[in-house]
């Protein structure tokens, strides 16, 4: 069974379980919602990957680096939740929640840079997704000087 998710943030494919392997005891960290949280951040654009509506959250372990521009810490971690749009009233508002993605730093994750990424569907559940593929690149290509984090402190303040 093949399941697409065209959003924001991010696009990948959630593939037949062959590739869940590696992803699999991974779970969303507890209390992730207490992190510190970015601004709301609204992609209009349809044709966009982006298009969507998303918060990101950054652990204190993370947080260090994440203001001076790379070198994180084992163990920092990033969730990024990601909404539908809906139109309300000609404004976007958020729409139902449609993923989770997750990053954290590890040693051992040597394919994807040194971090663990994992992708989540609305309920929590990990969804098998090829990390390397479907994350990694588009980090590489987007973020390869400051270690593959994309976001910028900037849009916390
Ligand atoms: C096509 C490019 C692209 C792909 C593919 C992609 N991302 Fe991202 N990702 C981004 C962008 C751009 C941001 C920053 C969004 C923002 O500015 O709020 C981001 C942000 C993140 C963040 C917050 C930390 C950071 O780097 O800013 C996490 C966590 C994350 N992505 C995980 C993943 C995971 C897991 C996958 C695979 C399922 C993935 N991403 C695939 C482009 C991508």
């Amino acid at each position: 069974m093949k399941k697409f998710f065209v959003s924001g943030v991010c696009f990948f494919v959630i593939a037949s379980a062959s590739l869940v392997a590696a992803a699999d005891r991974v779970s969303l960290p507890k209390g992730y919602e207490n992190w510190e949280k970015s601004r709301q951040k609204v992609v209009t654009d349809k044709k966009s990957l982006f298009y969507g509506i998303h918060y990101t959250y950054v652990d204190k372990k993370a947080m260090p680096a994440f203001k001076s521009g790379g070198n994180y810490a084992e163990g920092s971690q990033f969730v990024v939740v990601q909404y539908n749009i809906r139109e309300e009233g000609g404004r976007p508002v958020e729409g139902k929640k449609n993923m989770i993605v997750l990053m954290k730093k590890g040693k051992k994750y040597k394919d994807t840079g040194g971090w663990l990424y994992a992708g989540f569907g609305p309920d929590g559940k990990i969804s098998g997704i090829d990390p390397v593929k479907n994350c990694y690149q588009c980090h590489l290509k987007e973020a390869k000087s400051t270690d593959f984090v994309i976001s910028k402190y900037s849009d916390f303040e």
